[in-house]
């Protein structure tokens, strides 16, 4: 188990190349269970998620050989189509193998996700979306299982849970709909990049979908796919961590090989904030000397503020002149990091959805906790800036979703070392 001990206080400095996308890349490994020809991901970033996935592929029969940023996944065996609890319920993402499964095998048996530190997260969504394919989708066990042993069959649907539209249950429909006999209309799809760029993929895999990027995909279901080359677009989110740190340093960050369209509310807020934001056609700068300004965000589905910036900016926020108010409306309980910047001496008060933060002129070092990837993202930022050392615990968290931070942040001057998290030494009691 590692720590990460931060000494804040450097400005960051320099250039970095953002990773492929992680939220790209997972249901694009997904989608190799629908053709048995190789699928080539370029650009795939190295990250535990990543890990997982190739993990329940390899699984359900899919080989997956990585050389460098390289990723080939081929479905070698169709026998195989459970995908087990022990590796779903590390990583909610896992649940994209359910469409491709029953479209391409007509069988699948998925463990349910089960819990989040961000509260409740239901499946409802995939299932819904699936049946009315006609996938006859059943819970056993804590198991959704589909023993429908034929194509599915095109159909309209409307797809949205009470905060909007799923990324996922997107991905996941669509990869069901691409082998489906006839049309698919799939409206309220998710316009997140991720989503769009699954819908890329299973083009260029003999697809027949349009409308990606929109909230109408209709999909002209086809009867076989065969396999592709693709290379990952950058990570919005990671870019925008590391420009919020840039921000909050006093720094002047430029990240490389990123799509700026993807983050147009994200700079209009840190513009906002009285950062100064240079773009170019793939890459992102920004510069501070000033401290930041109050500003209030709500996170939205795309092209909204994203709940995955959530927590950095109210890091950011926490040394703000003045207040801001964070309103959360995708996933309501999503403040796990609200404790631990408060252990570093923040002003931050929790209301329900909404967070009310009173920016104070200086932090200071302490031991904290990651609770999960985006708020461990958010505890990394405020400990660059914080006085003294903070030492961050289960690091496991951000390297889910950040590729070796602490080498990158390094590499922009940030004082970040990794270490090894010592036993804690039990008090020896003489009972
Ligand atoms: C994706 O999760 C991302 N994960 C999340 O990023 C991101 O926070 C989220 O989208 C929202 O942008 C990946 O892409 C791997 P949703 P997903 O379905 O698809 C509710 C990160 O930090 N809902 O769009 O699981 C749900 O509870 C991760 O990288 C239902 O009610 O999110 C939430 O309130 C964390 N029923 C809302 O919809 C459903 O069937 C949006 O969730 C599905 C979702």
């Amino acid at each position: 188990m590692d720590r990460l001990i931060v000494t804040g206080g450097a400005r960051l400095e320099g250039r970095v190349a953002a990773a492929g996308s992680k939220n790209a890349v997972l249901p694009c490994m997904a989608a190799a269970l629908l053709t048995d020809e190789p699928v080539v991901l370029h650009r795939v970033p190295d990250l535990r998620d990543v890990r997982t996935m190739a993990q329940i592929l390899e699984r359900l029969g899919v080989k997956c050989t990585r050389d460098g940023g390289t990723l080939v996944l081929q479905t070698v065996d169709r026998s195989q189509s459970e995908a087990p609890y022990d590796l779903v319920s590390t990583m909610r993402a896992s649940i994209c193998v359910l469409g491709p499964l029953i479209a391409r095998r007509g069988e699948a048996r998925v463990s349910m996700p089960g819990g989040c530190v961000f509260g409740v997260r239901p499946v409802d969504q995939h299932v819904k979306g699936l049946n009315v394919l006609g996938a006859q989708i059943a819970v056993e066990g804590g198991y959704l299982v589909s023993q429908v042993r034929r194509p599915l069959k095109g159909a309209d649907m409307f797809l949205g849970t009470r905060f909007g539209s799923s990324v996922l249950a997107t991905a996941n429909v669509v990869m069901g709909a691409v082998l489906a006999r006839g049309l698919t209309c799939l409206e309220n799809a998710a316009m997140e990049p991720e989503v769009a760029e699954v819908c890329r993929l299973l083009n260029s895999m003999g697809a027949s979908i349009s409308g990606v990027g929109g909230h109408k995909l209709l999909v002209e279901g086809t009867s076989a796919l065969h396999g592709a080359e693709h290379v990952m677009s950058g990570d919005r989110i990671e870019a925008a961590t590391f420009l919020v740190g840039g921000a909050m340093t006093k720094g002047d960050v430029t990240v490389d090989g990123i799509d700026p369209t993807q983050l147009t509310v994200v700079i209009e807020t840190l513009l906002e904030m009285g950062v100064a934001v240079d773009r170019g056609q793939d890459w992102l700068r920004v510069r501070a000397d000033a401290p930041l300004r109050p500003v209030d965000v709500t996170t939205m589905p795309y092209p909204g503020f994203p709940t995955d910036l959530q927590a950095q900016f109210m890091a950011a926020m926490c040394v703000a002149d003045g207040i801001s108010v964070v309103t959360e409306r995708i996933f309501p309980d999503r403040f796990m990091h609200v404790a631990e910047l408060l252990r570093l001496g923040a002003d931050v008060r929790k209301e329900g959805p909404q967070a009310i933060v009173k920016g104070v002129p200086r932090l200071s070092g302490a031991t904290v906790m990651a609770s999960d990837l985006r708020a461990s993202a958010a505890l990394l930022l405020a400990g660059l800036v914080a006085d003294g050392e903070t030492e961050i615990r289960r690091v496991y968290h951000i390297d889910r979703g950040y590729e070796r931070i602490d080498d990158r942040l390094r590499a922009l001057q940030g004082q970040v070392r990794r270490e090894a998290q010592p036993p804690v030494e039990a008090t020896p009691l003489d009972w």
